[in-house]
């Protein structure tokens, strides 16, 4: 994981007030921030509470396109900073390799960016060593603020995130904090570290990344054997969805079907800020049991639209 000096650390309720706390941190109404399209509309709603427009920049099979992000540089100078999902970009759920990581870094330190990685679901990698966030490689003098939050990891109940940021970014959202949120949790606060001493929270990790794994391997099988060549997708190597494209479109249609029919699904045009949406879907599997997924595959292949 991880390796916090808690001097740079502020910890948030959940990390929606962390991601607007980076805003308020980092840039001044009116401002931009490039964000990923498709991407966490949550997040580009904390950044335009703060005052701050998010700019869409594609991605693409290696995540973010930092190609294109340089070209938004080039024709919006109003972005200050960029928000992304390295881990598993969200919604597609790609990782983005090392090659593209050391790009990302390299452009925002040439060009003063502020880089905002959202880790929110570090804790789930199902194969292959894990992935270690954008902030364990970041130059000492990048300005670069990670995010994480405990809501996958436990419960998006639990109301705790956190934030590394250098100073003096960290004081300044520290402030911002207290205009809001004066006090925290201290009571959550404590009975965490105390989950955290004992064990409880490690082991409780290693239990639900076996327990996911499992489920995301029953939906893959189920959507292969099901659906076939309707939908095309890859095996995400953690997270808690799977990205599924339809190969004959008309996502919306199906979503809409397959509500009538019980099942609720997010389709691509969800995650777009303007750009075309993709014919996809991000399929959450991690609180569904196995009977629940092999109904809601039964519920997608009854409800999908002939080509
Ligand atoms: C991309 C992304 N970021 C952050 C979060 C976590 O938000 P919070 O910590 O506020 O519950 C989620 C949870 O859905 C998410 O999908």
């Amino acid at each position: 994981g991880v390796v916090a000096d808690p001097g740079r650390l502020l910890i948030a309720r959940g990390s929606q007030m962390a991601l607007y706390l980076a805003a308020r941190a980092t840039l001044a109404p009116g401002a931009a921030v490039a964000v990923e399209e498709p991407g966490y509309p949550l997040a580009w709603a904390a950044f335009r509470a703060a005052g701050v427009e998010p700019r869409g920049v594609p991605v693409d099979a290696g995540g973010l396109s930092v190609v294109a992000l340089e070209a938004a540089l080039d024709a919006d100078p109003r972005i200050g900073a960029v928000c992304v999902t390295p881990h598993h970009q969200y919604p597609t759920t790609v990782t983005m390799g090392a090659a593209r990581r050391l790009q990302l870094l390299d452009l925002a330190q040439r060009r003063g960016l502020v880089v905002i990685e959202d880790d929110y679901d570090h804790d789930y990698r199902f194969e292959g060593r894990p992935v270690l966030p954008l902030a364990a490689r970041a130059p000492e003098d990048l300005a670069l603020i990670y995010v994480g939050s405990l809501s996958k990891l436990l419960s998006p109940g639990i109301r705790l995130g956190y934030a590394l940021a250098p100073e003096p970014l960290l004081s300044r959202m520290a402030e911002a904090r207290a205009a809001i949120d004066r006090q925290g949790d201290a009571p959550l606060e404590a009975a965490l570290a105390e989950m955290i001493r004992d064990g409880d929270l490690g082991r409780h990790a290693r239990k639900a990344r076996r327990i996911y794994r499992a489920r995301r391997d029953l939906l893959a099988g189920a959507l292969a054997e099901r659906l076939g060549e309707r939908v095309v997708f890859d095996l995400p190597a953690g997270g808690l969805a799977l990205w599924m494209r339809s190969a004959q479109g008309r996502a919306d249609l199906w979503a809409m079907r397959a509500g009538q029919a019980g099942l609720a699904l997010l389709p691509g045009a969800r995650f777009m800020l303007g750009a075309p949406a993709p014919q996809a879907f991000r399929l959450g599997y991690a609180a569904l049991d196995a009977a629940q997924i092999v109904r809601a595959v039964e519920i997608l292949a009854q409800s999908c639209p002939q080509g």
